[in-house]
């Protein structure tokens, strides 16, 4: 038996495996239809009042900035854009997966990848920096899927102070499968697009993905947003590969935090 075929057993094995939450299921079809528009965006996130709530709190934060209160779903979704909306909504909607018990440095790893790779990918041109954000907030999203299958040995596993890419290779060691490869599978459930599916399968190997932009961008912002960072962890070569030059590593790095709290703030 494969690794591949122990992580498919390991999953069978489970009861409750995660579902998505139906407010992304909606608004992920609103989207692939032609005809929805920002007024059928608004009406599916009115339905959920403590999403409009934490929405709009969200929006006038000073993550955004808009300098001016915004009081309406509609007016938000006209200012941010359906794209960014949407990321507002998965952020909000994915986050209690996100913060299992014990776990809350999984939440707050993914948004400072979020936003880490939102940053990044606008400030060096590199991808759209809409899709980014959602490559970086999902790319550990195997991790919930080990926390179900030992959540005790798991959660002792996930304070390894090693670097990420070394990391993966003891967990693999430890538990038959790693979170990129069960990650891989609940992608393949939830029918995630296939960008998305390729960070969560490659984000420790991104040279194995055929179209290895996305899930470069999320393997140099996951090692920098570790809290034991040290500028040879940054992978320079990488960088090179993807274009990606960055002056002042460890500036960068605050401007990704002090954002990452922004958002962290409002959202819990
Ligand atoms: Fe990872
Ligand atoms: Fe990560």
């Amino acid at each position: 038996m494969d690794n591949e075929d122990k992580t498919i057993d390991l999953i069978n094995n489970l009861k409750d495996i995660p579902a998505m939450p139906n407010i992304i299921v909606k608004i992920l079809k609103l989207l692939h239809s032609e005809t929805a528009g920002a007024s059928e965006m608004a009406a599916v996130i009115k339905c959920e009042q403590a999403l409009c709530t934490k929405l709009l709190s969200i929006i006038n934060s000073a993550y955004y900035g808009f300098g001016k209160q915004i009081t309406s779903v509609n007016m938000a979704i006209s200012l941010l854009g359906i794209k960014k909306t949407k990321n507002v909504v998965i952020t909000v909607a994915m986050s209690p997966l996100l913060s299992f018990q014990g776990a809350k440095s999984l939440w707050r790893h993914s948004i400072l990848t979020a936003v880490g790779c939102e940053y990044i990918a606008e400030k060096y041109n590199l991808l759209n920096s809409d899709d980014a954000f959602v490559m970086g907030f999902l790319h550990d999203i195997g991790k919930v899927v080990l926390n179900l299958i030992d959540a005790e040995r798991y959660q002792a596993f996930m304070s390894s102070q090693l670097h990420p890419d070394k990391n993966i290779q003891d967990e693999r060691l430890k538990f038959d499968t790693d979170h990129s490869s069960t990650g891989s599978l609940l992608a393949l459930r939830w029918q995630l697009p296939d960008v998305i599916k390729d960070v969560i399968r490659y984000h420790h190997y991104p040279l194995k993905a055929k179209n290895f932009l996305g899930p470069a961008v999320v393997n140099i912002v996951n090692t920098l947003v570790q809290d034991n960072f040290t500028d040879d962890w940054y992978d320079k070569e990488l960088a090179r590969m993807i274009n990606l030059n960055i002056e002042d590593v460890q500036e960068v790095r605050n401007v990704i935090i002090e954002r990452g709290e922004a958002l962290m703030k409002e959202l819990s």
